[in-house]
């Protein structure tokens, strides 16, 4: 699986090229503790590998042959002591398929070899790396090599080949999708759980717990820190407190996701905490409700998230005046401001092409909502659909959304 992914990385490169992607480490925190390790996506879609200070390789000579080369740090009998061995050649080996390991120390003696004697000097030689920035603007290990590289051989290009495997990543293969799947049932599991266990006067914390209990118990991680708001609160899109008391005859929102081997659920239902809707808040529920089914059945290759996002907006334009939300000046912006969709994958908010047309094979999320500050009601709706050839397929469509099946299901196991 990780090899043909890199021959389709190979396919992509330059003659005369070289790319390199690094694992990455965590930032220490306060003292000697570090922030949770993340590994880069990009080095785990191409290695399966998810351990710090790694360096993956890949040459594409003139002659269009290719080598993979895999660079990790040695093995440490003191940190095995304290912490736990580092991965060892021959399992990183085991698990990327890649033989050609090497110790990080023997980097630039590699690049020396392959710039000197193997690659052609006379042509254009590229380096390509992942430089995305982030707001903080911090660095990347990327940037830091290319400029060392370029100090050194100041015949060297850059660019940038995060793209390559942007468009490697935005299709979907089948052992992808499985991970999805799975990571989407255990979340219907945990927001099950949550319902069965929900009752007026607990603190969302209380029944945010309720969701970390299976996730727990089913070994996963959570896709994103989990948004369980009530009341007002369902108002402020990524509201993390997580701690107030959920009064009766609120609604809840809860935003929330399972992770398997990176691969995210991004699940939102929005229920009443004593499993009966008022009139009102079914009003605006149904409305979302429709909202979400009719953006789904636009789903097709060629269409493009913003295209979706438009068709949401008309389609509130008109429910949205039926019921005088859109008078003294109102409008549909005053109570939905994000986006209808992003794309879904070892991120939550998936890597994307600008105004990409959709193609079979992309999973992306569909989460229309509405924000009604005054009345104290936030809701949205989201599920992970999967772009087929004249459609899509709801990968998520066993969580219950009707506001029938949330009061039938809330009313049997409240009993
Ligand atoms: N949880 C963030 C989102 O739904 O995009
Ligand atoms: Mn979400
Ligand atoms: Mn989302």
């Amino acid at each position: 699986m990780y090899q043909k992914r890199r021959n389709q990385l190979i396919e992509q490169m330059p003659l005369n090229s070289i790319f390199c992607v690094f694992s990455g480490n965590a930032p220490y925190s306060v003292g000697d503790e570090k922030y949770p390790f993340s590994v880069d996506r990009n080095f785990y879609y191409l290695t399966g590998l998810d351990k710090e200070n790694m360096m993956y390789m890949a040459v594409k000579y003139e002659n269009g042959t290719a080598a993979h080369m895999l660079f990790i740090e040695p093995f440490d009998e003191q940190m095995a002591k304290w912490v736990g061995g580092r991965i060892l050649p021959k399992e990183a080996a085991a698990i990327s398929g890649i033989s050609d390991i090497r110790m990080n120390d023997e980097r630039w003696n590699t690049i020396c070899m392959l710039l000197n004697y193997r690659m052609d000097r006379v042509g254009k030689i590229t380096f390509l790396g992942d430089f995305t920035l982030q707001e903080d603007h911090q660095k990347r290990d990327a940037h830091i090599f290319a400029k060392e590289l370029t100090d050194k051989y100041p015949y060297v290009s850059v660019e940038n080949g995060a793209y390559m495997l942007t468009s490697l990543r935005l299709i979907k293969d089948d052992e992808e999708i499985e991970k999805l799947k799975k990571a989407i049932s255990v979340t219907n599991q945990a927001i099950l759980n949550m319902m069965k266990h929900a009752h007026a006067d607990m603190k969302e914390n209380e029944l945010e717990a309720h969701f970390d209990f299976i996730l727990k118990s089913h070994n996963c991680k959570h896709s994103f820190p989990s948004i369980v708001g009530s009341g007002k609160n369902a108002t402020i899109l990524h509201y993390g407190d997580n701690n107030q008391t959920i009064k009766d005859d609120t609604l809840v929102l809860c935003d929330l996701g399972a992770s398997i081997e990176y691969y995210n659920a991004d699940i939102t239902r929005t229920f009443p905490i004593n499993g009966k809707f008022t009139p009102r808040q079914k009003q605006i529920y149904n409305i979302v409700l429709e909202g979400n089914r009719y953006i789904m059945s636009l789903v097709k290759p060629q269409v493009t998230l913003r295209e979706l996002n438009t068709k949401l907006i008309e389609y509130y334009e008109t429910e949205l005046k039926k019921i005088g939300l859109l008078e003294n000046g109102k409008t549909v912006r005053d109570y939905y401001w994000h986006g209808v969709s992003h794309m879904l994958g070892l991120e939550t908010h998936d890597v994307s092409l600008s105004n990409y047309p959709l193609q079979k094979g992309n999973v992306f999320t569909i989460e229309p909502g509405l924000y009604l500050e005054e009345e104290e009601i936030g809701i949205r709706i989201e599920d992970n659909v999967l772009v087929t050839e004249d459609g899509c397929i709801n990968l998520s469509e066993e969580i219950i959304k009707s506001v029938e099946d949330i009061e039938a299901y809330m009313s049997k196991n409240g009993e």
